[in-house]
């Protein structure tokens, strides 16, 4: 089976790890001549609205799949009438834009932020009359790793946030004082059936993840199973999809989805019967879903603007090191590695180890 990829990144290119066992081969469609999942399929360079490219790609695979979520709409469109695309458009549709995507959670009785949709200054004026301050405003699409978003804390950072932001449509959002932040990676198959992996506790830095840790029974996690299904059957949604909550007044308060592998999933590598990645892959190509249930402790650690040195990570012990071949640029994502252990207090010293090699 050939799988049609949009996005030739780090998230293709861990598909791509998961799915070539399984026999299927990959194809890539990125415009970037560096991508870095090129080195595990065949990379189709071209902009993601080339007709021509599109054919292409959807000529030679069986299905196509994205590992990014800003993909134009006449993308979807215009794949989906040679060759079966997953997660629909409709779901990447909803997913890419923020307005839309708090809409669907208040559609569906889940607790988000209050969010009011921003067209210019004046309409952020008045949200952040009503919703007050602090507030967070955000580009409706394109942000992601924090970028495009903008925390609003006295009323001095509110005159000329909208042409800040570059007067784009935006949504302004109440800052919730969370005491965490978790995400659930759900994965449902074309029939409908759907797994969790346990909830995962994510620490941000400047808005980039850092740290994932793995829960073990965690008290919300039948909560945000409940809300998640909600998603997925609403968008009658096929592959794996994450959804990012805050942890407030021992609720849970939804802040967003990924119609895709997320970083928070990527733990599941090692720490997961079935990884994130080999489950999505399973989901969209009509194959058994694999077992979500976790092996161990797991925690994962991001590599932001460099891989520290090889050999000192991979010298922890049950420490995993996912190199994603990119140039080293700061603030960008280039590698993560991820710890295991039978016991908690063993992981969070394998924490420490790889933190102290991140630190230098
Ligand atoms: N309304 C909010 N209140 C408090 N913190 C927020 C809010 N929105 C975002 N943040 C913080 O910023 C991070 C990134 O925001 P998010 O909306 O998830 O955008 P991105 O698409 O960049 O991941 C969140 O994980 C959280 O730490
Ligand atoms: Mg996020």
């Amino acid at each position: 089976m050939k799988i049609g990829v949009i996005g030739g990144g780090q998230l293709g290119r861990m598909l791509a790890l998961a799915g070539t066992p399984l026999g299927m081969n990959f194809a890539f469609l990125d415009p970037a001549p560096d991508a870095c999942a090129a080195a595990l399929g065949e990379h189709l360079r071209a902009d993601y609205g080339d007709q021509d490219h599109l054919r292409q790609l959807a000529d030679e695979v069986d299905l196509v799949t994205f590992e990014f979520e800003s993909v134009p709409a006449e993308t979807v469109a215009f794949l989906s009438q040679f060759v079966p695309v997953y997660p629909s458009a409709e779901a990447l549709r909803i997913a890419r834009d923020r307005w839309f995507e708090k809409s669907m959670f208040k559609d569906l009785g889940i607790p988000t932020p209050e969010f009011a949709d921003i067209q210019s200054q004046a309409d952020l004026d008045a949200a952040v009359a009503s919703i007050g301050l602090p507030a967070v405003l955000k580009t409706r699409t394109l942000g992601y790793d924090g970028k495009g978003q903008k925390v609003l804390r006295t009323q001095a950072d509110v005159a000329g946030t909208f042409a800040e932001l570059g007067s784009v449509a935006c949504l302004l959002e109440g800052f919730v004082p969370f005491t965490g932040e978790v995400s659930l990676i759900a994965v449902r198959a074309r029939d409908g059936e759907t797994r969790f992996y346990p909830l995962v506790h994510n620490t941000h830095d400047n808005g980039i993840l850092r740290i994932s840790i793995a829960s073990t029974d965690h008290p919300l996690q039948a909560l945000a199973e409940d809300y998640a299904g909600r998603v997925l059957k609403q968008l009658d949604y096929v592959g794996v999809l994450a959804f990012e909550f805050f942890e407030v007044d021992g609720g849970l308060k939804a802040n967003e989805i990924a119609p895709r592998v997320h970083n928070s999933g990527h733990w599941t590598t090692e720490g997961a019967q079935c990884s994130q990645f080999e489950n999505h892959l399973r989901a969209v190509a009509g194959l058994p879903l694999g077992s979500t249930a976790k092996i161990g402790e797991s925690a994962m650690l991001n590599f932001i603007g460099e891989v520290p040195a090889v050999d000192k990570v991979i010298a922890i012990d049950d420490c995993h090191l996912h190199h994603y071949g990119k140039a080293f640029k700061v603030g960008r994502k280039v590698g993560h590695a991820t710890v295991r252990s039978a016991d908690r207090a063993t992981l969070d010293r394998q924490v420490k180890l790889v933190e102290a090699l991140i630190k230098g």
